[in-house]
């Protein structure tokens, strides 16, 4: 569900954790949804570079485990439902949307706190042994 904001009836201003937050706020999502939906994956880093930080800050990034396991579910997963390491992802990302896309430019930018949160997830998953499952 956290990609929601891709499907072209939610598209309003084509950026897709926005779009998604706001259609799933106004559907009546509960508000710890919509944040997560607002923030996965780095999405603060995309918004700053397609032009939408002042509007992403309507929402809230929570910065809990509960966050960095979407965001480790979403960049070990591809659009197919293909898993994919956390490097052959990023590489996968890189190659769909072109150099020139925001999303590629946002990559590298927030590649850093993607890659701690996937291994903050891996940490965990392995304290409690399901790292073998996902
Ligand atoms: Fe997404």
């Amino acid at each position: 569900m956290h990609d929601i904001g891709y499907a072209p009836d939610l598209a309003v201003i084509g950026f897709h954790p926005l779009d998604g937050a706001r259609y799933l706020n106004e559907e009546g999502a509960p508000r710890r949804v919509v944040d997560l939906v607002a923030f996965h994956s780095s999405a603060w880093v995309e918004a700053q570079e397609f032009g939408v930080a002042d509007e992403l800050a309507e929402f809230h990034d929570e910065r809990t485990l509960t966050r960095d396991l979407l965001w480790y579910c979403d960049m070990t997963t591809g659009p197919d439902g293909t898993d994919f390491e956390f490097e052959d992802r990023m590489t996968e990302v890189r190659e769909r949307y072109g150099p020139d896309h925001y999303v590629t430019r946002a990559l590298d930018v927030g590649m850093d706190e993607r890659r701690a949160a996937v291994g903050r997830s891996r940490e965990w998953l392995t304290s409690v042994g399901l790292a073998d499952q996902v």
